[in-house]
């Protein structure tokens, strides 16, 4: 009996949350303007209109699998490792039908072998249920640590209206007790509808989606969960420091904000416009990454943001077609930074390569998809994690 009251109350004021944070995305990319001119549309409807600056290409050497690995190497430590009993990959461009991204991942990261480790998936919110699962999984064994991954490859196809909105990579969060980055409030607000905004059938390599009715209903969730978080919580806009969003395409984050600001004190408008412009630098440069969007919007936040300072709480809008929306929310904690791992994002996404739109074209048609066996040349892509092609339909990984 004294046992588990100790341990109540041990629950009731223990932290829990993002403890790292890391992100993977290949070293090429497409530049919007010359995409837009190509497709004969006006740059500014990309740049201005959807808000992508440019978006991440895709080599056929490089998958979730793969880029799930790269983001996960630049967090773990050795000590990690041997705490971590649970892996949660979340993602809608899975590589198998049956077995989990998660498993391979755990073979290439060298993760013990006494842990659990599966796929989970609801379009884009599919990480946030990860980090929601994570966080009750450390209330019950406060000394292990949980690997949440967020990784996709956004295809909607060539010359289609969603294609200035593709783009890809991953997203690896260390979830723990006592963690450095954010420590999650325990109330959130979540909704769930049969909604047919966007969607993959089997087979399928490219998404449909109906794209107005996608962003109509990505901003009425947004009104529904934020009214239910304010009456659950008590809390109001001017206790947030920033606000976050999943950010498909950026201009979506920026119809969000200006939903939520609307009828604000003109100071509280700008201070949270002002963060959300540092929330969206990074997904400007690499495009949709579904279910990571909205943790890369985090770090893009953490690592551009001059105002932040531990103690200020975040709030974050997880939004999945289909549809299914959680608004919650963090408390920066005093390393912050220093779950970041000492990465400079800027610099590595500034470093990248620009291919040309035949390039990226030709890049696009290469992804392996459908091969029972196929030899890949990865010797120019400098990532640790390659994939070398398929064997009789078994994906041959390595690093390198
Ligand atoms: N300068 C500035 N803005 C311009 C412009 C120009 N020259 N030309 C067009 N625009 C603006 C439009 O006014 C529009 O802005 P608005 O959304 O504020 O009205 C925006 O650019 C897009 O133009 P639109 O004509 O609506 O583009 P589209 O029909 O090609 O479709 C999407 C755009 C975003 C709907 C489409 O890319 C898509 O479906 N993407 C996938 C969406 C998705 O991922 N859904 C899942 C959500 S979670």
């Amino acid at each position: 009996m004294y046992d588990i009251v100790k341990k109540t109350k041990e629950w009731k004021f223990m932290k829990i949350g993002i403890d790292k944070l890391g992100f993977f995305t290949p070293d090429l990319y497409v530049d919007m303007a010359e995409l837009a001119r190509t497709r004969h549309e006006d740059p500014n409807k990309y740049l201005i209109g959807i808000g992508q600056a440019k978006m991440a290409v895709i080599p056929p050497t490089q998958d979730v699998v793969t880029m799930a690995a790269n983001a996960a190497q630049r967090i773990l430590t050795v000590d990690d490792k041997e705490q971590l009993d649970l892996v949660i990959f979340a993602t809608e461009s899975g590589i198998d039908n049956s077995k989990a991204a998660a498993v391979y991942v755990a073979r290439l990261l060298g993760l013990k072998s006494n842990i659990r480790a599966f796929e989970v998936k609801q379009a884009c919110y599919g990480a946030t249920a990860g980090l929601q699962l994570a966080r009750d999984h450390v209330a019950l064994f406060p000394r292990s640590k949980v690997l949440v991954i967020g990784a996709d490859i956004a295809r909607y196809g060539l010359k289609t209206p969603g294609e200035p909105t593709q783009g890809g990579g991953a997203v690896a969060l260390l979830v723990s007790a006592d963690p450095q980055i954010l420590a999650l409030d325990k109330q959130s607000a979540y909704q769930t509808q049969d909604i047919m905004d966007f969607w993959r059938p089997l087979g399928q390599t490219e998404a449909m989606v109906d794209g107005k009715y996608s962003s109509n209903i990505y901003l009425e969730f947004l009104d529904h969960v934020w009214q239910d978080y304010q009456q659950k919580t008590g809390l109001k806009l001017e206790d947030l420091a920033a606000v976050l969003f999943h950010l498909p395409y950026t201009k979506l984050g920026l119809k969000g904000i200006r939903q939520l600001t609307t009828g604000a004190e003109p100071a509280l408008t700008l201070r949270l416009t002002k963060e959300f412009e540092h929330a969206r630098t990074f997904n400007r440069l690499v495009g949709n990454l579904y279910t990571g969007s909205l943790y890369l919007s985090l770090l893009s936040l953490l690592q551009q943001s001059e105002q932040l300072i531990a103690g200020d709480r975040l709030g974050l809008f997880s939004y999945g077609s289909g549809a299914e929306a959680e608004f919650y929310s963090g408390i920066l904690q005093p390393d912050f930074k220093a779950g970041l791992m000492g990465v400079d994002y800027s610099q590595l996404l500034a470093n990248r390569q620009q291919v040309s739109v035949d390039k990226y074209e030709h890049l696009f048609k290469q992804q392996l998809f459908h091969a029972a066996t196929e030899e890949l040349d990865y010797s120019n892509d400098p990532a640790r994690f390659v994939l070398a092609g398929v064997k009789e339909y078994q994906r041959q990984y390595l690093e390198h």
